[in-house]
């Protein structure tokens, strides 16, 4: 097998393609061969040292892959050779071969395809649990989603659709804008060229969005939390533009507004029960086509720099693949 192998915490040109024997999985075990792997911003934080996660040197990135299983070890019960799963993690996707703990890898359902798979519950689990459980959407409202090409971007515009809200893509460009209403936005806003606050007092009779859903921070954060509705909820999903946002307290107040965190690790590691309605229901609405992964580009696997460098330079449209076949 081959895996990509971080050795350093340099970046992505610490990089090295290594070639190992297929691991034997030991208990609580399965060893997966590998069809396509997704790049999350989180694949980029942690081979620089700078996720929460920090696995010990040298290890293999890659949150979110899908494949088939080659030999399960003791104590696994719910899969055997030759399952279809998807798995998540927080490493050990971008190789060809994977042996990772049973309990990060789920049965693909029938009539999904492996590429979806791969690029599917990080992402639309995030945005779901965001939007339908943390902020607690109802059909009618506005939510006005950031970064809304990006991976949990484009998840949350389908999923704000899908629970009967309106939706405003905000994005850095006209391209992005275009994609997001292809894909059911309902109004977009290029904030590179537009003045955030004055663009969503139009676009909502001055009432502003009652969700935000923020996956970029940076200097974003305060007009969009300034435009919010009266009891507005602004969730906190990311920094993707760098900037950890200070917002003065007082715009709370004044809209009675809240401030909402979303940590979906987390909720999967403290609320298992949840974390498995969430998906299952995502899975529903899959199959009903009414949510369906953006793929910006399928890449081979030995493409990673090229990966990498397409979301490092904020040029990602929905997800990027790593493919084996
Ligand atoms: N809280 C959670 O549980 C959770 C779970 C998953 C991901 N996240 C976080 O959500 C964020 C987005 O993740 P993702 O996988 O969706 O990433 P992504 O596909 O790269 O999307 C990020 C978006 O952020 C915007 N952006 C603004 N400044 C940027 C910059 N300097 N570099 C890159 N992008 C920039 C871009 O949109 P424009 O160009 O249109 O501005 C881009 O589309 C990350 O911070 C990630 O860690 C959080």
């Amino acid at each position: 097998m081959k895996a990509w192998t971080c050795e350093t915490l340099e970046g992505v040109q610490s990089l090295r393609l290594v070639e190992q024997p297929i691991p034997v999985p030991g208990a609580g075990e399965v060893t997966v061969a590998v069809h396509a792997a997704s790049l999350n911003f989180p694949d980029l934080l942690i081979v620089e040292g700078r996720y929460q996660f920090k696995p010990a040197l040298p290890f293999v990135p890659g949150s979110e892959f899908s494949g088939t299983v080659l030999a399960v070890g003791e104590n696994v019960s719910h899969l055997k050779a030759g399952d279809r799963v998807a798995s998540l993690g927080s490493v050990g996707g971008f190789a060809t071969h994977a042996c990772v703990s049973a309990t990060a890898v789920s049965r693909v359902p029938d009539g999904v395809d492996l590429d979806d798979a791969a690029a599917f519950a990080f992402t639309y689990g995030t945005s779901h649990h965001a939007l339908m459980d943390r902020a607690a959407l109802r059909p009618g409202e506005t939510v006005l989603v950031l970064g809304a090409a990006g991976g949990v971007g484009t998840a949350a515009v389908q999923i704000a659709k899908a629970a009967g809200a309106r939706v405003i893509a905000g994005v850095s460009t006209d391209d992005k804008a275009a994609l997001c209403r292809e894909i059911g936005a309902d109004a977009t806003v290029n904030y590179a060229t537009e003045p955030l606050r004055e663009a969503l007092k139009t676009l909502t009779g001055g009432k502003g969005p009652d969700v935000v859903y923020d996956p970029v921070g940076g200097d974003l954060a305060e007009p969009a939390f300034r435009s919010i509705a009266w009891r507005g909820r602004y969730l906190v999903v990311g920094f993707a533009g760098g900037g950890i946002p200070a917002l003065p307290w007082n715009l709370a107040l004044l809209k009675g507004a809240s401030v909402v965190g979303v940590f979906w690790g987390d909720f999967a590691r403290r609320e298992p029960q949840a974390f498995a309605r969430g998906l299952a229901e995502l899975w529903d609405w899959y199959a009903a086509g009414r949510v369906k992964p953006v793929i910006d580009i399928r890449l081979p696997m030995d493409q990673i720099h090229a990966a990498y460098a397409r979301m490092g330079s904020r040029q990602v449209r929905g997800k990027v693949l790593l493919v084996n076949h």
